[in-house]
């Protein structure tokens, strides 16, 4: 759903004339929403949805887009709403942006970091199409170790279902008796493909977290918070 504003604010943000002017057009009969002349004052239009005209000319507004960065914790749902009513990403945004936004491609549930959020198709496009390669980068935490075979593996691909992943980039970065962390940096965005490389080289992932897509970065946004992206942030998405 796009926004909702009065028929005199419509006209005013497609430049067609200031609101007061847009009033007078309004009493004047010159304003059709959806077909029908407006007849008086108040009446409210959806933008993107109602189609008006003024004096037989249609207005036009570009949405506002919007550009949200999110750390997504676990237990949340990387879509607009869940089947099984689980908390959304939407939830921890609110209401606080006038218009519908969506995830840009999806965390799992059980997956945290950074997730984009955004009313732009287009750049949803270009960061989940494989065509653009936007690197995607995660710090794995795996029970357990690593082979040198294993690192090998995924470092040259390996067979996820019927898929053969492109070469990925893996450091180990720190180990424990009983774990070990991993930054793993991979050029598609398969379903769950991170747990599944993991898998087809006999780890198990135990804490998955997004530190990156392209050169976009989560840095230090805490736990559950979402930021507007920087202009240059933007730009650079638009210029994938
Ligand atoms: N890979 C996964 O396995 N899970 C995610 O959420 C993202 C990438």
């Amino acid at each position: 759903m796009g926004e909702i504003v009065r028929l005199q604010k419509y006209i005013a943000m497609s430049g067609a004339a200031s609101r007061r002017a847009a009033e007078t057009m309004i009493d004047e009969g010159r304003v059709k929403v959806n077909g029908k002349t407006v007849g008086e004052q108040g009446v409210k239009v959806e933008i993107g949805a109602d189609k008006v005209m003024l004096d037989g000319k249609e207005l036009k507004i570009k949405e506002k887009k919007y550009y949200i960065m999110l750390n997504k914790p676990t237990g949340y749902v990387s879509t607009v709403k869940d089947q099984f009513d689980r908390p959304t990403v939407i939830d921890l945004v609110g209401g606080e942006i006038g218009t519908r936004i969506f995830p840009v491609g999806r965390l799992d549930y059980d997956t945290e970091g950074l997730l984009l959020l955004t009313n732009d198709g287009a750049i949803t496009h270009k960061v989940t199409h494989p065509k653009f390669h936007t690197d995607k980068t995660y710090i794995a935490v795996i029970s357990g170790g690593i082979s040198v075979s294993g690192l090998h593996k995924l470092r040259h691909g390996v067979k996820i279902d019927n898929y053969k992943t492109a070469p990925a980039d893996v450091e180990i970065l720190d180990t424990s008796a009983t774990k070990t962390m991993l930054e793993i940096t991979i050029h598609e965005g398969k379903n769950r493909q991170v747990r599944k490389m993991f898998d087809a080289v006999g780890c198990k992932v135990i804490g998955l977290q997004r530190t990156r897509i392209g050169n976009i970065e989560l840095g230090n946004l805490p736990l559950g918070r979402w930021r507007h992206l920087t202009s240059h942030e933007v730009n650079y998405l638009k210029n994938l």
